[in-house]
């Protein structure tokens, strides 16, 4: 699947990329469940959701906070990513989210506005130089005693499989490199935050999560989606050649077919941060 030109967001905003982030959420649920009781984004509180995507997470936030409080769902994508989670918020009885679109490199909220801020596997899109602006920013707007929960991958050298593949080290450097792009992301990003919300003045707490999935179960769709979808297009740009596709992708059918095989994913850098 070609990914949008029109837009910088790596992998688009086809049906097909909506619904993967939708399998992914729900492979990472119930660690994400454990990140918010972390947070603690308590009953009416109000809670920025930054680059909320068709709003996986938004609703739990919406849930969290109950009707006295509000949910700001922030994301670049409103055509695609914000009508959805707009229909989503209504069929599911939700009437405290409010949508905005705006670029998370210029968007800015009043100072000492907000109980709560959270964002997952988004900062890896931004420019890197855009990243400690944008916490110093978040910091700013959050009340005294409020929570910023910001989780993003960190070491992509820990993806690998069992048994092991020849063929995957290059494929996580190719993605990597993608992610990384000509503006400079970070697809390791998670490694920088706690330094970051640090030196905002924010009380740290750290927390690693690793992701294991099995062949022949349903998890095994968020890698197995994401190889599938994602990776011809990285042959196109010259990110990797086509007989190291060809070659993964056939190692890759195997394992599918091996209830034994087990795909670990990068760990995740879960930093809560509160305002003293
Ligand atoms: C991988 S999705 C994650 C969605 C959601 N946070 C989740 O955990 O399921 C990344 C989202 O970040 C948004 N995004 C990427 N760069 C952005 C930017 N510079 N400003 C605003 N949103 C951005 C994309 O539009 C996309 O919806």
């Amino acid at each position: 699947m070609p990914t949008d030109p029109t837009n910088d967001y790596r992998f688009g905003y086809s049906q097909d990329e909506l619904k993967r982030l939708g399998d992914q959420h729900r492979v990472w649920a119930a660690d994400n469940r454990r990140f918010l009781s972390r947070a603690a984004f308590g009953e009416g509180a109000t809670v920025v959701d930054l680059g909320c995507g068709p709003g996986y997470t938004t609703l739990d936030l919406a849930r969290a906070v109950g009707p006295e409080g509000r949910v700001i769902a922030v994301d670049r994508d409103g055509e695609r990513s914000l009508s959805l989670l707009r229909e989503r918020a209504e069929e599911a009885g939700f009437s405290n989210v409010e949508t905005r679109v705006a670029e998370l490199e210029v968007f800015d909220l009043p100072q000492a506005s907000v109980d709560g801020v959270y964002g997952r596997w988004v900062l890896m899109y931004l420019p890197e130089r855009a990243v400690a602006p944008l916490i110093e920013r978040v910091a700013g707007w959050l009340k005294p005693s409020a929570v910023c929960a910001l989780a993003e991958l960190c070491n992509y050298r820990h993806i690998h499989i069992h048994p092991p593949s020849a063929h995957l080290p290059a494929i996580a450097e190719a993605l990597m490199r993608a992610v990384a792009g000509d503006r400079g992301c970070n697809p390791e990003i998670g490694n920088l935050l706690p330094g970051l919300l640090h030196r905002s003045g924010l009380r740290v707490e750290l927390h690693v999560s690793t992701k294991a999935v099995r062949a022949t179960t349903p998890e095994w769709l968020w890698p197995d989606v994401l190889f599938r979808d994602h990776l011809p297009a990285l042959v196109d740009e010259g990110l990797l050649s086509r007989e190291m596709l060809d070659a993964f992708l056939a190692e890759w059918n195997e394992r599918s077919r091996d209830p034994g095989a087990v795909f670990f994913g990068s760990p995740m850098m879960e930093v809560v941060g509160r305002r003293p």
